[in-house]
């Protein structure tokens, strides 16, 4: 039998988090307001410190037709490829907004978006470090995003 194991950090609130990480949380937050979510009145906010100190924000953008909506992390990543190139992300801190119910827990990434990160993590050829919260509350701090997808599926997968 083989086993994958994975471990992240837990926080009770910003408070315990470095200055670094509690800015860009801070900022993820605070951008939860510029969501487009009519239909499913969830807001969420992904904010990138690349390398070189730039910050960049995505946010959910949703659509009549449900499908097209993307989620705030995608977003994010066509943002900082088109606009800074490969400047490397070092961390990612996403929060949300959710307008029908709590926002005091942590959310991770959905399945789609660990796939898009994994890709962009394998083009800057460095890991993305996550730091997860809702607007109040635990946070998490996950050192590399592609530990979310175990067992992908990658460009290596079609030599
Ligand atoms: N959503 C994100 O933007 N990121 C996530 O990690 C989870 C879900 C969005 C998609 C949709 O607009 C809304 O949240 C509800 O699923």
């Amino acid at each position: 039998m083989k086993g994958i194991h994975f471990q992240y950090s837990t926080y009770a609130n910003q408070s315990e988090l470095n200055a670094e990480d509690a800015a860009l949380l801070a900022k993820a937050r605070q951008a939860t307001k510029d969501a487009y979510a009519p239909y499913s009145q969830f807001n969420v906010a992904a904010v990138a410190l690349l390398n070189d100190g730039s910050i960049i924000t995505g946010t959910n953008q949703e659509n009549a037709s449900y499908p097209i909506g993307i989620c705030a992390e995608r977003v994010l990543l066509s943002a900082v490829s088109s606009v800074h190139g490969l400047m490397p992300i070092k961390t990612i801190a996403i929060s949300y907004h959710n307008r029908l119910g709590q926002s005091t827990k942590p959310i991770s990434p959905c399945g789609i978006c660990r796939q898009s990160l994994l890709e962009h993590t394998l083009r800057q050829g460095q890991p993305i470090r996550l730091v997860l919260s809702g607007l109040e509350g635990e946070v998490f701090i996950i050192n590399n995003a592609a530990d979310l997808l175990p067992l992908s599926f990658t460009a290596d997968d079609m030599q």
